[in-house]
């Protein structure tokens, strides 16, 4: 069986409701040309925090007229439907599933300013990025605290997108290896069932800089994590994915994509226009070369 790509886009602390509005306007003109075949990515969209209440609901909207389709072409029966069936098709037939961008350990409790991942989870994210450089760096978040983070993200039953990625100057050391390792080993427990495991591979030197990883700096990586991955957790139910980030565009989306052992992307600055992410999750239908 042939693994989904997935294609993540991480807004960051960006956009407005207007944007977002305009955003969701030209994501669906383009979406709804290409239905059938985007079946087969999985799409995910990391607003801030925030937005998502807003999202879910346009999503479900957007959505009703898919419902009403397979009503009337008699797939489903509306009379018999139950409530749970209902809010699969919701979200089955809505165009991208929402994540966010980070949450607490904690279930709940006195943490003024957070939120937690089953709050998360009751605004409709199926997803929540962990462990991002920028929370590394601005936020001091160490390898134990991404992994609390990860273990209360599971439990909560969500998908963990946990990042890791080395900065400029240990890449020019050599150790880039190394320390992604200890970075894998640090931040993903052993001792959880994941269902998927996402690993976004994130060169800090490559976020945000335009500067990308060259494809075979990212294939040495890909397959390196990908080893780590076979050899070290052995608690992973389905699939494990790994993704690659860092000043991803439709212009090298299509060549990073057909790196072996890359399954998706995590996309920032070029996910911000909606043209221009519907364009990367398009080379994630192409064939491989
Ligand atoms: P970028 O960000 O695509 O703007 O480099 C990627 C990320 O931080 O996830």
């Amino acid at each position: 069986m042939t693994k989904r790509k997935i294609i993540i886009a991480n807004w960051k602390m960006n956009q407005l409701f207007d944007d977002v509005d305009n955003w969701l306007e030209n994501f669906k003109k383009y979406y709804d040309k290409s239905r059938r075949q985007l079946k087969d990515v999985d799409i995910v969209v990391c607003p801030p925090v925030y937005i998502i209440d807003y999202i879910d609901g346009e999503l479900m909207n957007l959505s009703l007229p898919e419902i009403e389709k397979a009503i009337t072409q008699n797939k489903v029966d509306a009379d018999k439907i139950s409530e749970e069936e209902l809010n699969k098709l919701l979200y089955d037939n809505r165009m991208f599933a929402i994540g966010a961008q980070d949450c607490h350990f904690e279930e709940k409790g006195a943490f003024t300013g957070d939120i937690s991942a089953n709050m998360l989870k009751e605004i409709g994210c199926e997803y929540i990025i962990l462990g991002h450089s920028e929370r590394r760096k601005y936020h001091h978040e160490s390898d134990e605290i991404v992994a609390k983070k990860v273990r209360n993200v599971i439990k909560s039953g969500l998908t963990s997108i946990i990042c890791v990625g080395e900065n400029l100057e240990t890449r020019q050391a050599g150790r880039h290896k190394e320390f992604v390792a200890n970075q894998i080993i640090g931040s993903v427990p052993r001792n959880i069932e994941f269902e998927d495991l996402i690993i976004a591979y994130e060169p800090v030197w490559s976020i945000g800089t335009g500067i990308t990883a060259k494809t075979e700096e990212i294939s040495e990586m890909a397959d390196f994590i990908a080893e780590i991955i076979r050899t070290k957790f052995k608690n992973v139910k389905n699939q494990s994915y790994i993704l690659y980030g860092g000043s991803a565009n439709s212009k090298n989306s299509a060549e990073i994509l057909a790196v072996k052992n890359i399954d998706g992307l995590l996309v920032g600055s070029a996910s911000l226009e909606a043209e221009e992410f519907f364009q990367i999750v398009k080379t994630s239908l192409l064939p491989l070369s």
